[in-house]
């Protein structure tokens, strides 16, 4: 059987990475028809938008994305095309599994936890405007809709993975409205699950706990932008951005991304890490039902860095970002 998947390379390291991946990915036996589709800053001139139509059909048509990260500018310029395609999508769910990897030199032992971040609503609805010249306005939109079906889904991955705990990570005591309407319904939800076991901590404190025991975490569920900010320290926790896979989960399809943003300190280089970006790939075997190969890339990458002998220079070493794919895949023909 043949997959069609829709590749977008995305910009700073993104195409560094991708290749990594797709070369691993090929590597594994399964047979993929990548589409490759082109977005953000560079495309432009060319389409008058950063998110051609093409992009969203060829996902529609193929249900599955593999993407590097994509540049959006800071402050001015287009909306975030990482955002619109989750929104454009339905993509609602944003999985970012944060795993202690041997060999990687990292201050904790053990961690194993899974960020399940809403991903179409909360500040990232991108309603904001001037109210006067000084004065600006974002809304923050937080529905019953979208909090049911995250939480929902948090459980189900909990089950599915063997999970024993969810905690629903809010700011509930300032934001009475909207994060006091997110955290009843993941009260809610609990009660209808309750073989896993629930609580809730308020995000600030949740970051504390992170930093002093992440080992004691196993599914935390949050709204849009503490999700985000959230992943990225937990990335910090067990070495690194490089490390970090990601999905964005809809209901009629999926893109599969590293939590990691497009890198422009160290594009074009080739010394990015693209385990982050191979382990996205494993995330989306396992989505399509390639579990073979999925765990085939995944022992391979452990045992890469498990040696420590190749390893790319955010975690010490001085592997460049190809040579490392084809180190995994001399582990894979082992
Ligand atoms: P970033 O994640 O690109 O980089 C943060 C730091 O981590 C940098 O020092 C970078 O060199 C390092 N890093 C990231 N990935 C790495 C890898 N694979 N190997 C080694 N080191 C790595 O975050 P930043 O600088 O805040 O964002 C850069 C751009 O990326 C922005 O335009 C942002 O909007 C975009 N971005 C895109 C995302 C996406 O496409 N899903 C996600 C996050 C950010």
């Amino acid at each position: 059987m043949e997959y069609n998947i829709t590749l977008i390379p995305g910009d700073g390291i993104g195409p560094e990475v991708t290749s990594a991946a797709v070369k691993v990915i090929e590597n594994s036996g399964v047979r993929i028809n990548w589409e490759i589709v082109r977005m953000g800053a560079a495309v432009i001139e060319e389409f008058n938008t950063p998110i051609p139509a093409y992009v969203l059909e060829s996902i529609k048509k193929n249900k599955v994305a593999l993407k590097g990260p994509v540049t959006t500018p800071v402050g001015m310029g287009f909306k975030s095309v990482n955002v619109t395609l989750r929104q454009e999508l339905n993509l609602y769910a944003n999985i970012r599994p944060i795993k202690t990897f041997e060999g990687v030199t990292s201050r904790y032992e053990d961690v194993d936890l899974i960020i399940v971040r809403e991903n179409s609503e909360d500040l990232y609805a991108g309603i904001e405007h001037m109210i006067t010249e000084d004065i600006a306005e974002s809304i923050k939109i937080i529905s019953k809709k979208a909090s049911d079906r995250i939480v929902e889904y948090a459980f189900k991955l909990a089950k599915e993975q063997n999970r024993s705990e969810v905690i629903a990570v809010h700011k509930a005591n300032i934001m009475k409205l909207s994060d006091g309407l997110f955290l009843k319904c993941a009260r809610n939800i609990a009660e209808k699950h309750k073989e896993i076991a629930f609580g809730d901590v308020i995000v600030d404190a949740m970051s504390m706990k992170l930093v002093m025991n992440p080992e004691k975490y196993d599914v935390l569920v949050m709204p849009n932008l503490y999700g985000d900010i959230l992943s990225d320290m937990a990335a910090g926790l067990i070495g690194g951005l490089g490390l970090v896979p990601g999905a964005n989960i809809g209901e009629e399809g999926a893109v599969f991304e590293p939590a990691h943003g497009s890198a422009p300190d160290i594009a074009g280089l080739n010394i990015a890490n693209p385990t982050a970006c191979i382990l996205s790939g494993v995330m989306m075997l396992r989505y399509i039902g390639e579990a073979e190969a999925a765990d085939k890339i995944e022992k391979a990458v452990e045992a890469v860095l498990k040696e420590g002998k190749y390893l790319t220079c955010d975690l010490g070493g001085t592997t460049g970002t190809q040579e490392f794919a084809e180190v995994v895949i001399e582990k894979m023909a082992k």
